[in-house]
C-alpha cells in the first residue's frame, strides 16, 4: 500500500475551514430575503439526518459525561486497551472527539504524522494494539483549536469517515465535557451501540452527569452503565477508605435506574501511569484497577452481544 503525508492536506483543510464564516454570513442574508415559514417547514421536512455506519466498523460506544475532568479519557483508554486484552483478535479503535483538548495521543503514547492511504483515508496510529486516531495528531504542536460549531461538526466528519477505520470489532470514542455540538452530531451521525457515563460522586458533578444522562436520552443513545471515577482515597498507612469527594453516585444511580458497573478510588499510581502514556491495564495488570477494568470492557463486550441478540429477534 501507498502512503502519504496527510498533513500539508490537512493544513489545506483546516485553512478552508476557516473560510467557512462568511459563507455562512451570505447564507444568512439570503434567508432573510425568502418566506421565513416556508423556510422553517423546509427544514423540518429533512427530519434527523440519516445514521450512516462506518464502513467496516461493526460497534460505536462512547465514553462520556456532562462534566470535565472526571476521569473519561483514562476510562476510554484503559477501556479500550482492556477490550484489546481480553479478546486479542477482535479489533479495537480508541477516537479522540476531544478536538479542543485532545489527550490521547499522550495517554496512549502516540506521535508522528499519520499517513494517507491510497484510497485517500488517514491511516490510524497503532498503540498497545488498538487503532487510535485524534486532532492531536492532525494540529501541530501545542497549537490551540479555536473553531464554531460548523467546523467542529467538519472536523468529527474527517475523524470518523476520513479514517481508514475498518476492520473494527469496536470503535470506543473518547468525547469532551459537556453536552454540545460535538455530542449532538455523533449522535446524530453515527449508529451509537452505547455509552458509559464516567462521574465523581459530588452532588455538583451528579447534576451535570443527569444533564448528560438526559441528553442521551432524547438523543437515543442507551446507557450502557456508570463508571463512578475518584470514588474514595486509601490511606496509605492506616487503609481507611476516605469519600473525600462525597458518597451520593449510588442514590443518584438508583433514581435513574442505572447500574455502577465499576468504581475507581482516587490512586496516584492511576494518574503517573496514564499521563506517562502507559495505561494501567499494561503498566500494573496485575492490580486492582487493571481487574476492575477488564470486568468493565467484559460488560462491554457482554452488553453488544445481548444487544445484537435482541435486535435479531426483533427483526
Ligand atoms: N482514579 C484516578 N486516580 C487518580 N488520578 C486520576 C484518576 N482518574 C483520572 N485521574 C487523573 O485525572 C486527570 C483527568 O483525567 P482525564 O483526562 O481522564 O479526565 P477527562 O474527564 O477526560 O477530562 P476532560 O474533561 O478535560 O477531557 C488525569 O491527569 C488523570 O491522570
Ligand atoms: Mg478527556
Amino acid at each position: 500500500m501507498k502512503l502519504q503525508k496527510v498533513l500539508p492536506r490537512i493544513h489545506g483543510y483546516l485553512s478552508n475551514l476557516s473560510t467557512s464564516t462568511p459563507l455562512c454570513y451570505t447564507t444568512r442574508l439570503q434567508h432573510d430575503k425568502i418566506n421565513v415559514n416556508e423556510h422553517r417547514a423546509k427544514i423540518m421536512a429533512r427530519g434527523l439526518p440519516e445514521k450512516k455506519p462506518l464502513p467496516g466498523v461493526k460497534k460505536i460506544i462512547l465514553v462520556a459525561s456532562g462534566k470535565g475532568g472526571v476521569g473519561k479519557t483514562t476510562t476510554a483508554v484503559n477501556l479500550a486497551c482492556a477490550m484489546k486484552v481480553i479478546e486479542p483478535n477482535k479489533e479495537i479503535g480508541l477516537l479522540d472527539a476531544d478536538v479542543f483538548g485532545p489527550s490521547v495521543p499522550i495517554m496512549m503514547n502516540i506521535s508522528g504524522e499519520p499517513m494517507l492511504n491510497d484510497n485517500h483515508l488517514i491511516e490510524p496510529l497503532i498503540n498497545y494494539g488498538v487503532k487510535c486516531m485524534s486532532m492531536g495528531l492532525l494540529v501541530a504542536g501545542e497549537n490551540a483549536v479555536v473553531w464554531r460549531g460548523l467546523m467542529v461538526m467538519q472536523a468529527l466528519e474527517r475523524l470518523t469517515r476520513h479514517v481508514a477505520w475498518g476492520p473494527l470489532d469496536c470503535l470506543v470514542v473518547d468525547t469532551p465535557p459537556g453536552t454540545g455540538d460535538t455530542h449532538l452530531s455523533l449522535a446524530q451521525n453515527l449508529p451509537i451501540d452505547g455509552a458509559i457515563v464516567v462521574t465523581t460522586p459530588q452532588s455538583a458533578a451528579l447534576q451535570v452527569t443527569k444533564r448528560g444522562l438526559n441528553m442521551f436520552e432524547k438523543l437515543n443513545v442507551p446507557i450502557i452503565g456508570l463508571v463512578e471515577n475518584m470514588s474514595h482515597a486509601i490511606c496509605k498507612n492506616c487503609g481507611t477508605r476516605n469519600f473525600i469527594f462525597g458518597n451520593e453516585t449510588k442514590q443518584m444511580a438508583e433514581q435513574m435506574g442505572l447500574e455502577i458497573i465499576e468504581s475507581f478510588e482516587v490512586d496516584p499510581d492511576m494518574s503517573e501511569c496514564i499521563n506517562s502514556g502507559k495505561p494501567a491495564i499494561y503498566a500494573l495488570p496485575d492490580s486492582i484497577h487493571a481487574e476492575k477494568y477488564r470486568h468493565l470492557a467484559n460488560k462491554v463486550f457482554k452488553y453488544l452481544s445481548s444487544k445484537d441478540q435482541k435486535e435479531a429477534i426483533a427483526k
